[in-house]
């Protein structure tokens, strides 16, 4: 029997990159399952146009657009983010999920190589950046939404052989928590979800690592994982509830969801002069002033190059 589930994304359009399978697959699936459409954005396109076409034909009626995508470049995000206006009228939610975690995850001794040694933080990195950067574009016109940034375990800690991949997944953490006031300048959130390790194609042992022999070959077995369901229930958990804003939950085995604090809170205020709190108040409002300023010349820009908002 399926579940019965609350529709409490009724008429909300979500963008999701790397939603041709693993994660995002499932997150999509999961917004479909509450009212929402999607708009999935992927370099994999037979596998991102049959997950379309499967929701469709669930659906009974076009709640999903496939468009590829490289969420490398801004070009490709402009034209998912524009695909979305077209198809459903807006973007309410993103989910910026696209990641790889291949030999660009260990380049730390490996030979000096400009192309190997930025895919890592390119793709996982750079890309967040860029697709938060339209979506607020998008968001802040329709009058508010909610961005999720997919890091990992591995943006709040790290191992040997994941150097590249945990500078990437850090990335994330950090310009995540970055967004404190976003909310008070457009009405957009963002937050990130960090999962523990999941069975999905990323770790079903890549071939390049088999080739290499890595020393991650043996040891991913034995790793005690988090469910794909969980993640998607700590996705959830950061798009439908108003109140977090710029929180990295990680999604841990067993079912554990919790944040992944800062291992020192507020190190900007340690040691700081008596009327640093005032300061810092000010610092605060005139930043919400001065972004709403930038914000609005930049929405200005973007219509001129691109066209109007729906
Ligand atoms: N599986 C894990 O153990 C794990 C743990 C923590 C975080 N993550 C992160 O979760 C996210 C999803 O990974 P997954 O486990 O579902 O793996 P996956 O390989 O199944 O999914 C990743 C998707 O991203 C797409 N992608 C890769 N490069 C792209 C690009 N340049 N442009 C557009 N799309 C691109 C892939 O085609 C694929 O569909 C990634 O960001 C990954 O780093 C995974």
């Amino acid at each position: 029997m399926t579940q019965h589930v609350e529709k409490t994304l009724k008429d909300k359009v979500a963008v999701i990159t790397g939603g041709s399978r693993g994660i995002g697959r499932a997150v999509a699936e999961a917004l479909i399952a509450r009212g929402a459409s999607v708009v999935i954005g992927d370099i994999l396109e037979a596998e991102g146009k049959a997950t379309a076409e499967e929701f469709n034909t669930l659906a009974g009626s076009k709640i999903a657009v496939f468009i590829r995508t490289d969420v490398t470049s801004y070009k490709d995000n402009i034209a998912l983010f524009q695909c979305a206006e077209k198809e459903f009228g807006g973007v309410d939610i993103a989910f910026l999920n696209a990641g790889i975690a291949g030999q660009e995850s260990d380049i730390a001794l490996g030979p000096p190589d400009d192309k190997i040694d930025e895919r890592a933080m390119d793709v996982n990195g750079i890309s967040v950046i860029k697709g938060t950067k339209i979506a607020i574009l998008h968001m802040a016109k329709r009058g508010g939404g909610v961005i999720v940034n997919t890091a990992s375990m591995l943006g709040v800690d790290t191992m040997p052989s994941t150097n590249a991949y945990s500078a990437s997944k850090h990335a994330v953490v950090g310009w995540t928590r970055s967004f404190t006031l976003l909310p008070q300048v457009c009405n957009v959130r963002v937050n990130a979800v960090c999962p523990h390790y999941v069975d999905t194609d990323m770790i079903a042992v890549h071939e390049s690592m088999i080739a290499r022999g890595g020393p991650m070959v043996e040891l991913i077995p034995k790793i005690h994982k988090a469910t794909i369901s969980n993640v998607v229930k700590g996705v959830l958990t950061l798009i439908e509830d108003q109140q977090r804003n710029a929180q990295t939950l990680l999604v841990l085995p067993d079912d554990v969801l919790q944040i992944a604090e800062p291992a020192i809170p507020d190190i900007v205020k340690i040691g700081a002069k008596p009327d640093f709190e005032e300061a810092y108040k000010k610092y605060e409002r005139d930043y919400v002033t001065f972004s709403k300023k930038r914000l609005e010349y930049s929405l200005q820009e973007y219509e001129k190059i691109h066209g109007k908002f729906s």
